[in-house]
């Protein structure tokens, strides 16, 4: 554990010990830009143990509300809670033990294109876990590449592998950290049908072993059936229907059913 993480455990400002609480709460958040209204009144919950996935169209709002949560930006009004931690109000320090609890997953993926995979995978280790001697790096890092099926590719760099390989090392690199909630930004986007599927199985699969709790952003509808306990529709800046897949699946609103066309 960081100097900042014992820092942040003693001041006892996040935790969240009560399975009963939400892990993350975003409530009557407003962002703007300019004149574009792209948050608007904008409340979801999730769950500990949940995957609830935000679906919305391309330019809805859905990176930005990521970006919120992970406090890579500021909302002009409302307040994001995430296991405990009040966002907004974190400073560097916070920051970096909130990201150590919170995996990212970003749409790109943002490997390091001249490292190994070994290499992009212990990167986050050394930061946050310095504590780990060699072996247990190795280790830790072995394990997860097995989780994700590719442990083979440990010395290999990211251009030898293919998009849906590029992707499951990504969500690899989140995983080292053994973070408590995963955000996943259209995790099967530029993927092919198949590879995607597979993903959005991966996804499932990465839930129940870590016993994580997830936000996926996407329109992709096989990824939102394989992965959603829960759905929230991010319409004109607002959670505009929440439900299953099967309850929006049977909505009369044109807007939610447009996506289940
Ligand atoms: N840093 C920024 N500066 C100005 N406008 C932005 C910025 N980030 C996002 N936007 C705008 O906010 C809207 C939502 O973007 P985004 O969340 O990326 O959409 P998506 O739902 O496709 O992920 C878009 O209109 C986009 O142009
Ligand atoms: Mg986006």
């Amino acid at each position: 554990m960081s100097t900042a993480e014992q820092a942040y455990k003693n001041d006892n400002t996040g935790g969240i010990a009560d399975a009963t609480k939400p892990v993350i709460v975003v409530s009557h958040v407003n962002k703007r830009f300019g004149k574009n209204k792209v948050l608007n009144d904008f409340n979801i919950e999730l769950n500990k143990g949940e995957t609830l996935v935000v679906l919305g169209r391309s330019g809805a709002g859905k990176s930005v509300l990521i970006k919120l949560i992970i406090g890579l930006m500021e909302p002009d009004a409302g307040a994001i809670n995430v296991l405990g931690y009040d966002v907004p109000a974190l400073d560097h320090d916070g920051l970096d033990v909130l990201r150590s609890r919170v995996g990212f997953l970003f749409q790109s993926n943002a490997l390091y294109d001249s490292m190994t995979v070994r290499e992009n995978l212990e990167f986050p280790m050394r930061r946050h876990m310095s504590q780990l001697s060699p072996e247990e790096v190795e280790k830790t890092i072995m394990e997860v590449l097995t989780n994700v099926g590719l442990p083979h590719t440990v010395d290999m760099l990211p251009s030898e592998l293919s998009g849906g390989m590029q992707k499951r090392i990504a969500l690899a690199r989140t995983l080292v950290l053994k973070p408590e909630i995963i955000l996943y930004d259209e995790p099967t986007t530029g993927l092919d049908p198949i590879t995607g599927k597979e993903i959005s199985e991966l996804i499932v699969e990465v839930q129940k072993k870590y016993n994580t709790s997830s936000i996926i952003i996407s329109h992709d509808m096989k990824c939102v059936e394989i992965t959603a306990d829960r759905i929230a529709v991010l319409i004109e800046g607002r959670n505009y229907a929440s439900g299953t897949f099967d309850e929006l699946k049977q909505s009369n609103d044109s807007k939610v059913k447009a996506f289940f066309e």
